[in-house]
């Protein structure tokens, strides 16, 4: 792995590969479900770090959600833009900032689009946490707003540095 870049040493902790020891999914009109989840970091020189989450059915293994983007750090600043591209037809602009003292970033949408034949409904709003709860531990919380349900916990997780 390139050496961290200069600009992400206050989200230092967020580097590497992790993987979910717990991963639950909740939404008021779907049935509670399991999911297991990769998550990367990957910082390859530049003020940012490159993003892939990967998510897949804890007993079947089928691929669920997937997500690949950007987390960019404002240098000299704990401000942050995530920009994701999710694999159901929508993308995503975050942008938030990161609390050095509490290791906790906070990120809410600034934009969403969606392509035309995406299933409906249309997510509205992405709110999520990404906490780091032991030095080897993050918990990640994800609320979202579609256009008929207001903004409730869609996905909690925590995870365990796999690797980095
Ligand atoms: C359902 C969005 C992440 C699994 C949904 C729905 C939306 C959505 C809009 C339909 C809700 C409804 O019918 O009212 C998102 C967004 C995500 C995300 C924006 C990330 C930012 C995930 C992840 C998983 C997941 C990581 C699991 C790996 C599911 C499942 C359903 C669902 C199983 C119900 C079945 C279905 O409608 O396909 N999600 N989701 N989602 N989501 Fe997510």
């Amino acid at each position: 792995m390139a050496t961290l870049h200069e600009a992400l040493k206050p989200i230092s902790w967020l580097a590497g590969r992790w993987s979910t020891e717990e991963g639950r999914g909740t939404y008021p009109n779907i049935p509670d479900f399991q999911y297991h989840e990769e998550l990367e970091f990957i910082c390859v020189g530049q003020p940012m770090f490159n993003y892939v989450s990967t998510s897949t059915h804890p007993e079947k293994k089928t691929p669920m959600h997937q997500e690949r983007g950007f987390l960019r750090i404002m240098p000299g600043t704990n401000k942050l833009a995530f920009m994701v591209s999710h694999n159901f037809g929508l993308t995503s602009l975050e942008e938030g900032e990161n609390d050095e003292e509490s290791k906790q970033i906070v990120l809410e949408t600034v934009s969403l689009s969606r392509m035309s034949f995406a299933k409906p409904p249309a997510v509205k709003k992405i709110k999520r946490t990404i906490k780091l709860v032991a030095p080897d531990t993050l918990e990640v919380v994800l609320f979202m707003e579609t256009d008929n349900t207001p903004l409730t916990e869609h996905l909690k997780a925590v995870y365990k540095k796999v690797d980095g």
